[in-house]
């Protein structure tokens, strides 16, 4: 379980696209285990699989009503009523970025056990899962920001950084086994 980490960009594993779970294993088990522990650590609300550099669609949250599980999530629904929030990431430490997203949605995914199942959210819940299956795809926060602003944000954010070291992946962005 220890072998995975939370990448940071510009970790290339986070712009990975991922492909469907089709076994499920108790592998993929354990790679749910590992993202709420590090979800937790970390103090997030939700951790999709790029974030900890596999390729597979899986992501986890947890807003106030306990960890839930979403392996293949497919947003079946979009509410035209949209609303902007300061989003920010994990893996983007120190930048948040204001993100215009349906405030309700209409998701179906499966379960540990590969279980189908179809839920309505809205609100807070609703928009940490739009960020989540975002990250499924390889989407980030900056990617909702103009060129220029990106280009200010990211230059802010590497400044402050400045002296630390720079992590990058070494693994491939995959299960291996
Ligand atoms: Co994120």
């Amino acid at each position: 379980m220890g072998q995975f980490e939370l990448k940071i960009y510009p970790d290339p594993c986070l712009r990975i696209k991922t492909k469907p779970v089709e076994r499920f294993t108790g592998e993929i088990k354990d790679i749910l285990r590992s993202m709420s522990d590090i979800m937790y650590r970390s103090r997030g609300i939700g951790l999709a699989s790029p974030q900890i550099g596999v390729g597979l669609s899986i992501l986890v949250v947890d807003i106030g009503e306990g960890l839930l599980n979403f392996i293949n999530p497919v947003i079946l629904e979009g509410s035209a009523e949209r609303s902007k929030f300061d989003e920010g990431c994990l893996s983007i430490p120190g930048v948040t970025v204001n993100v215009k997203r349906p405030e309700k949605i209409k998701v179906r995914a499966q379960n540990e056990n590969g279980d189908f199942f179809i839920r309505e959210f809205d609100g807070l819940p609703a928009r940490a899962l739009q960020h989540e299956i975002d990250h499924l795809r390889g989407r980030l926060i900056i990617d909702y920001l103009d060129p220029v602003r990106r280009f200010i944000v990211l230059k802010r954010k590497s400044t402050k950084k400045r002296g630390q070291k720079e992590i990058t992946c070494e693994v491939t962005c995959n299960v291996k086994r």
